[in-house]
């Protein structure tokens, strides 16, 4: 069988190389010449844990190509629409050219008898306008499936080869035959394979991500009550996770969410339910929404206090990407405090292991540090706004040798405050003591 990947992002890459992996001939196809060369010379053009084996091992294996000639995909059986939805200019909505423009290029070169099964996330109700549009454009009766994607960055990889679910949403008989195919070493090892209507595979990955941001918001919004009246929200977390219905997983308190999708999807999510004249139903999204922003202000507002203004002081901030083991900076929380201080008039610099060439493209103007040393040395503050590893391994000792002055803030609950505090610093947290 041969598989053709339709865009080749964060998502596309790992689908393609993984489904490369599982023994297909793949080819992926975009129209960004630059990251199709990349990701043709097995280079990742992102940093993703245990990608570039698997990307390096099937190119030479001849079972995976990339290339911008969409005209490539004329002889597979299954094509992946895996292009991005981003936010809106000036909207809440997702902007959904991408998927169109795909759509249009399987019209133009699939062959009668393949399919398609849509990745990307979408508003509900897209699946159903993108059929009539491929029933439209193209004689041959080619079937969409929506086959939505959990994968989390950072674990790219082992989410793509062992799901913990496969969501298909069909209209017509054939789709699910050829997917049951593509996935069927995972339906072997028992895999759930859930097969629904279009609007619920749709609806399945915006309430997957609206709950997540609602879990996490939640605690921070127990963190800013934990912060009114004295108590711990890590205790707290800990404490109500072990009730099994609840779970402590998605509970850590802290600067929030961002990334490219939590944020994007739930405001996509609200601007959909509005058309649909359902906005009441997820109204509580604005306050999830609200709560995670809030946190981001909250931190700016603790190195004011704790400075006693920011203006001129040398703020050391560690971490830029919206979260470990990831270089990805789009909507993170630590660059979004770190450029907020900078822009107020603090002399803010940064450092992170992974995401310093991208945290430079969104803000030019940024004071990078080449090591976490180099960034403490002469702060008045440092801010842990990312939780690598490398960051809870610092010495809290030998960081106050460095620094001008002994002030932390740990903006992900993940450092060992009384570690720091035994150090000499003063160390303020979210939502704790
Ligand atoms: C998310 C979903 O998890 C994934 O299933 C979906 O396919 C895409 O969106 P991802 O964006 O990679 O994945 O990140 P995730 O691990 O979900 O974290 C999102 C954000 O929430 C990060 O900024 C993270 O730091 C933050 N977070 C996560 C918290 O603040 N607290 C937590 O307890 C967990």
């Amino acid at each position: 069988m041969k598989l053709s990947v339709i865009g080749t992002g964060y998502l596309g890459a790992v689908h393609a190389a993984c489904m490369a992996e599982l023994g297909f001939d793949v080819v992926g196809i975009d129209v960004d010449a630059d990251k199709i060369a990349t990701l043709q010379s097995g280079k990742a053009p992102f940093f993703e844990p245990d990608f570039e084996p698997i990307l390096e091992r099937n190119i030479a294996a001849g079972r995976l190509h990339f290339t911008t000639d969409f005209s490539a995909m004329a002889d597979a059986d299954v094509h992946f629409v895996c292009v991005g939805t981003p936010q809106a200019a000036g909207s809440l909505a997702a902007d959904t050219r991408y998927v169109d423009s795909a759509i249009e290029e399987v019209a133009r070169y699939a062959k009668a008898g393949s399919v398609v099964a849509g990745k990307s996330t979408v508003p509900v109700g897209t699946a159903a306008r993108l059929q009539a549009k491929l029933d439209e454009l193209s004689a041959h009766g080619i079937e969409l499936a929506w086959n939505p994607e959990f994968l989390r960055e950072g674990f790219a990889v082992e989410d793509t080869l062992h799901p913990d679910r496969i969501v298909i949403g069909v209209q017509g008989e054939s789709a699910e035959g050829w997917l049951r195919q593509v996935y069927a070493s995972m339906i072997a090892a028992n895999t759930p394979f859930l097969v629904t209507d279009f609007p619920t595979a749709e609806l399945v990955k915006v309430s997957a991500n609206a709950f997540l941001a609602t879990k996490i918001s939640f605690i921070n919004a127990m963190a800013e009550v934990c912060e009114t009246v004295g108590g711990d929200v890590v205790a707290l977390a800990d404490a109500i996770g072990h009730d099994v219905r609840i779970g402590r997983r998605f509970l850590n308190a802290g600067i929030g969410f961002g990334g490219g999708c939590l944020p994007k999807d739930i405001r996509a999510f609200q601007a959909r339910a509005a058309e649909l004249g359902v906005e009441e139903a997820v109204a509580f999204l604005r306050d999830v929404d609200a709560v995670n922003m809030r946190r981001r202000s909250r931190v700016v507002e603790l190195a004011n206090e704790m400075l006693g203004g920011t203006v001129g002081k040398r703020i050391a901030v560690l971490g830029a990407a919206f979260k470990p083991n990831s270089d990805d900076v789009r909507d993170s929380p630590a660059l979004d405090i770190a450029s907020t201080l900078a822009e107020g008039g603090a002399d803010v610099i940064i450092y992170d292991p992974e995401a310093m060439a991208n945290a430079l493209k969104r803000f030019p103007s940024l004071k990078t540090a080449d090591s976490i040393e180099q960034a403490l040395t002469g702060a008045d503050a440092v801010l842990h706004l990312t939780e690598w590893k490398v960051f809870r391994d610092i010495n809290p000792v030998e960081a106050k040798n460095l620094m001008n002055h002994a002030f932390m803030i740990d903006g992900r609950n993940a450092l060992d405050l009384q570690a720091w505090r035994a150090a000499g610093f003063e160390a303020k947290a979210l939502g704790r003591p």
